[in-house]
């Protein structure tokens, strides 16, 4: 699977280890940075996740800050993301199976790699159920596409 993965500096331990970890498993990763413990605003590496991954460049997106809730929000407002901050492979599974989500975040500063790694693994191997839950998608999308070009009554 490609995979574009990226993180700030909070995350940037944690990234290290997971693009590793993606590698090994014989993933196609991309690291978008950072690339060192250094001050950076989370925004840009989670706009280059997001425009890899609704571009189709890959076929999913890892991002790790602090928390994962900053690169979550940043990553959501490229169109087509469906980012989601997952603490637990259980949440993982859900995130595929019913919301179809295709960027992981992660709290680098909260888990370490033995709690990244499954969430991750099942992330990348879990499909997505479709049926219901592709309607609901669909209404996401709308939501999306309404906020993208308003129509004239919306403004
Ligand atoms: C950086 O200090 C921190 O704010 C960032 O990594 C992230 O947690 C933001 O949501």
């Amino acid at each position: 699977m490609r995979i574009h993965i990226g993180a700030d500096h909070a995350g940037f331990t944690l990234k290290e280890a997971v693009r590793e970890h993606l590698v090994e498993a014989g993933h196609d990763v991309t690291d978008v940075g950072a690339y060192s413990e250094e001050s950076v605003d989370y925004p840009v590496i989670a706009e280059k996740v997001g425009r890899a991954v609704a571009s189709g460049a890959a076929d999913r997106g890892v991002i790790v800050c602090g928390t994962g809730l900053g690169v979550a929000i940043a990553a959501n407002k490229v169109r087509g993301v469906r980012a989601v901050q997952v603490m637990t492979p259980a949440f993982a599974e859900m995130a595929r199976r019913h919301n179809d989500a295709n960027v992981v975040t992660l709290a680098g500063r909260s888990i370490g790699s033995d709690e990244a790694f499954p969430i991750v693994d099942v992330f990348l191997s879990t499909d997505f159920e479709g049926d219901r839950h592709q309607r609901r998608v669909d209404q996401i999308s709308a939501i999306e596409a309404a906020e993208a070009c308003p129509t004239p009554s919306a403004l």
